[in-house]
């Protein structure tokens, strides 16, 4: 049975001031939580809390590595953004905050005897996930190598610069690092400017073309990940192995023009299977699964509500579904009858679906 990612009450053990706009903040986790806390790089951490009457639930990809023993995240300032404004400017070390267990699929598949050659695009607050799996490829496999390209817009808001310098010191035969500044220059061209589609097949003229890069990790802006996916396909690379994760929030999602909802309107009987247990609900036409389940006081798991980080994921054991969108989900899973529950609307007069399978 698949486990379903729970909340925790965790303190914070640190926050440092990593930029100006960017705090990276580590969770204290009791013995007893250790292993339902067990992470592999790239995974994330979804933090829920009441600002201002309303409860808040963010994403942000763990940057500490499972093997450092730490659960750290790094929350960059976006602008009028109300919890990443709330953790830079008021949190502090002792607060808690409820934490759900680890979840994501951005993770490489580490094996120590891979000889693999590792391409890793960050860009901003992308760099979270991509430090985590650069350290743990190159702890854990001996004889890979890895590129790592990270854009910014100056050297003063390059997170965990020192870390990274440091990181290169260590592995100096197996480390290759790139920064790009888009407001500073470097000394030459190819590392100034944005890495766009352009940018990226030049970095790969420059750095890439003689290796057999057998996988690439790409995380930042959603046209930064469009553009590097687009030139490393150009560039020969199958998109199997080009792995990408979005960070996007639920006020993205305000564009998104929601079907109305009407009261007398029951369109489908839905059955829910959460932790072995049943919950039969009628669902109203327009709503998703996840809404019309909450609205029926059901507890289920949910992070962005925007179909990206799949913590909404179940199985479609019976009747069908559409999504409205879909960022999460890998073109075999929903072969194999997975949805996002945040973006499902019912297309049968009845659905069965699991969360445990
Ligand atoms: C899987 C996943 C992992 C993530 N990991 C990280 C991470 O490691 N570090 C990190 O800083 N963030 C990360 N995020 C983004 C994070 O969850 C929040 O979306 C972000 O911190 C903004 O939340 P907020 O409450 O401050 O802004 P909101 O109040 O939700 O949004 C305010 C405004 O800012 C815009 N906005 C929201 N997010 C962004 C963004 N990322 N860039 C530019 N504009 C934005 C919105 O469109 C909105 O207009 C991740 C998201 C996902 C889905
Ligand atoms: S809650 Fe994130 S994809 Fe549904």
């Amino acid at each position: 049975m698949r486990m379903t990612p729970k909340f925790h009450t965790l303190k914070i053990a640190e926050i440092i001031h990593e930029t100006e706009d960017c705090v990276s903040v580590s969770f204290s986790i009791p013995d007893e939580l250790k292993s339902d806390y067990h992470f592999e790089a790239g995974q994330y951490l979804t933090l829920k809390t009441q600002l201002e009457g309303e409860e808040i639930r963010r994403s942000y990809s763990l940057c500490s590595a499972p093997y450092e023993n730490e659960w750290t995240v790094a929350i960059k300032k976006v602008e009028k953004g109300k919890f990443s404004t709330y953790a830079n400017e008021l949190l502090s070390v002792g607060d808690e905050l409820e934490v759900m267990t680890p979840m994501g699929k951005f993770t490489p598949h580490l094996d120590s005897k891979n000889e693999k050659s590792y391409a890793l695009f960050a860009a901003g607050s992308g760099i979270t996930p991509i430090l985590s799996i650069a350290k743990t490829i190159l702890n854990t496999e001996l004889d890979s190598t890895v590129s790592l390209f990270y854009g910014n817009k100056n050297s003063n808001s390059i997170v965990f610069k020192e870390e990274i310098e440091a990181l290169k010191n260590i592995f100096l035969n197996r480390l290759r690092i790139t920064h790009i500044l888009s407001r500073e220059s470097l000394g030459n061209k190819l590392q100034k400017g944005r890495i766009d589609e352009e940018k990226t097949n030049a970095l790969f003229k420059t750095f890439l073309h003689h290796e057999n890069i057998d996988d690439v990790f790409i995380c930042g802006p959603e046209e930064m990940i469009f553009a590097v996916k687009a030139a490393m396909e150009n560039n020969g690379i199958s998109s199997d192995h080009i792995h990408f994760e979005l960070f996007t929030s639920p006020g993205d999602n305000k564009a998104v023009e929601k079907p109305e909802v009407t009261a007398n309107d029951v369109t489908s009987n839905v059955k829910i299977i959460l932790d072995g247990d049943e919950i039969d609900l009628n669902l109203l036409s327009g709503q998703t699964i996840l809404d019309a389940a909450h609205e029926a006081g059901a507890d289920l798991p949910f992070a962005c509500k925007g179909g990206v980080c799949c913590t909404c994921k179940a199985k479609i054991l019976e009747g069908s579904a559409r999504m409205t969108i879909n960022y999460g989900l890998e073109p075999d899973e929903i072969e194999a009858g997975y949805t996002l529950t945040c973006q499902a609307h019912p297309t049968s007069d009845k659905i069965v679906v699991s969360f445990d399978d």
